[in-house]
């Protein structure tokens, strides 16, 4: 590590202690102020929402006063007994991109963003039947949460958000007094697949402290970005073992790409063999191989040729975009930059706009603090008896059931459960191997989101994950 990327994360260590300093006294400020604060986030008139018997609230919630630091929230109750389900906070990646516009609106909340965003409409398979649902879109300049003081933005990475989601917690407790002590998750998806952990990590870290205990009970991962070289290496193979590359480019590849190295890409046959593989996948949807081509003339449209040359010009590892959809950033775009959908969320007063997007390319391009693997921290959690559940869409090229599957791999559990189908109403769902301390399984057939392509089995393997209980390994 050389010297000046020592001093930069001593620095972030020092920006990141200010948040869990505060955490000390949150927890005596008065709690009756803030029930009122959680009631004035309370959602009443969000234009074109389906009529529901649920509670949902948006806002923001302030994580450091002194340089105007504020994220935003948008938190549905269970849809049935929501003072006994358990609180799930769900993140979605990029890193740079918004949980609202993919999470809540795209995948797992109630309330799904119509396609011509004018709307939205209800969605029967949200994952707030089973928990009440967090969505935090985190870091500062990602959707709609931001700072007063434009030097925060320099010090992006995984590090300040981990620090920043924990600050936000507490303060969201004050707000919610009552899911303090209830039971908590953490899921998400592709580059969360770091947030996760990490953010798991420091609660139980601080945990230590019965002032500030949260119960963490597990995490629950997406097609994760987890280990980089086992990330690259699934990439690559798997692009290969679908048809995507040739035999040709494949060899070259492994002949001349170290990913295990500190510097995979000061090899210019590598870095030509790598753009040939992402010249291929722009051609089709890398994150959905069998689907049908977003063809809307979106300009921000991800091309990863582009963003690949970006990145491999740093000595840093490129890290591609995760979790994009062209298609739902029109419409996304469309309706969170409305005046009145901004009023409702509580973001603006309805005169003034703030500008969405749904991910934030100067935070992704930007982003320098990176784990390159967060296999030490599944280590620690396991050990400390966290419930641990990965899964997979298998026709992900972005985060490829292969990458998971060699990463998990590297860790070397003990497998509990051989590798087996698990099924949903009659179907395979996927495959589930149980390990002791982490169960992986696969989506058959589903992209990056997951749940954008099976609602109804990522549902039920949502409720299997709550309940700690096996999913179905029999036909019925
Ligand atoms: C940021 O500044 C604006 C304008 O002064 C102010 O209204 C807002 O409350 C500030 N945000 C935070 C989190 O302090
Ligand atoms: C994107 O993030 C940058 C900081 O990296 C911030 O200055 C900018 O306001 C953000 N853009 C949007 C549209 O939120
Ligand atoms: C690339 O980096 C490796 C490992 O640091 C080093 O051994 C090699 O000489 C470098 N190659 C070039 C062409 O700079
Ligand atoms: C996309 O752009 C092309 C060329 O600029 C234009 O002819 C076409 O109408 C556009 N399509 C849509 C759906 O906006
Ligand atoms: C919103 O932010 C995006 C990305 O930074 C930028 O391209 C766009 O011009 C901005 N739109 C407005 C209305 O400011």
């Amino acid at each position: 590590m050389g010297l000046v990327k020592v001093l930069f994360v001593l620095s972030l260590l020092m920006v990141s202690m200010e948040p869990l300093v505060t955490a000390r006294y949150w927890h005596w400020s008065n709690e009756k102020k803030s029930n009122f604060e959680a009631a004035e986030d309370l959602v009443t008139s969000l234009p074109g929402q389906p009529r529901v018997s649920f509670r949902h609230y948006a806002g923001y919630v302030t994580v450091n006063e002194k340089n105007g630091r504020a994220l935003f929230y948008w938190f549905y109750e269970a849809t049935t007994l929501a003072d006994q389900k358990p609180l799930v906070l769900w993140l979605n990646g990029g890193p740079g991109c918004s949980s609202v516009g993919y999470g809540a609106t795209q995948e797992i909340g109630p309330f799904l963003v119509d396609l011509d965003g004018r709307g939205l409409k209800f969605n029967s398979f949200s994952w707030n039947t089973e928990a009440n649902l967090l969505f935090l879109e985190s870091p500062i300049g990602v959707g709609f949460s931001y700072t007063n003081t434009s030097g925060d933005y320099d010090g992006l990475g995984d590090d300040f958000t981990a620090n920043d989601a924990y600050g936000f917690l507490h303060k969201w407790f004050l707000k919610f007094p009552s899911y303090r002590t209830r039971i908590f998750y953490i899921a998400g998806e592709s580059y969360a697949g770091k947030y996760v952990p990490e953010l798991a990590e420091i609660i139980h870290d601080k945990n230590k402290d019965p002032s500030l205990f949260i119960d963490l009970r597990g995490i629950l991962l997406g097609n994760p970005e987890t280990h980089d070289a086992e990330d690259w290496r699934g990439i690559v193979d798997y692009a290969w073992s679908h048809a995507i590359v040739s035999d040709e480019t494949h060899k070259t590849i492994i002949r001349t790409c170290d990913f295990y190295s500190d510097d995979p890409w000061n090899n210019t046959d590598c870095n030509t063999a790598v753009e040939e593989l992402f010249k291929q996948y722009k051609e089709i949807d890398m994150y959905s191989l069998y689907t049908t081509l977003c063809q809307s003339n979106s300009s921000a449209s991800a091309d990863m040729s582009t963003l690949f040359r970006a990145r491999s010009s740093s000595n840093m590892m490129p890290r591609l975009m995760g979790g994009y959809d062209p298609c739902l950033e029109h419409y996304a775009n469309t309706y969170y930059n409305r005046l009145d959908v901004q009023k409702a969320l509580h973001v603006a007063d309805g005169t003034s706009l703030r500008n969405w997007t749904i991910c934030n390319m100067t935070i992704f391009y930007g982003w320098s603090d990176s784990r390159t693997s967060v296999l030490p921290i599944y280590k620690k959690l396991i050990a400390a008896g966290l419930r641990i559940w990965v899964y997979s869409g298998d026709t992900d090229g972005r985060v490829p059931v292969l990458s998971t599957r060699y990463s998990l791999s590297s860790l070397g559990l003990p497998i509990k459960k051989a590798w087996r189908p698990w099924y949903h109403q009659k179907q395979v769902g996927g495959w589930i191997q149980e390990y002791y301390g982490l169960t992986f399984a696969t989506f058959r057939g589903a992209g990056h989101d997951v749940p954008t392509f099976k609602p109804s089995e990522s549902l039920a393997f949502f409720a299997s994950f709550l309940s700690g209980e096996s999913l179905p390994s029999e036909r019925d």
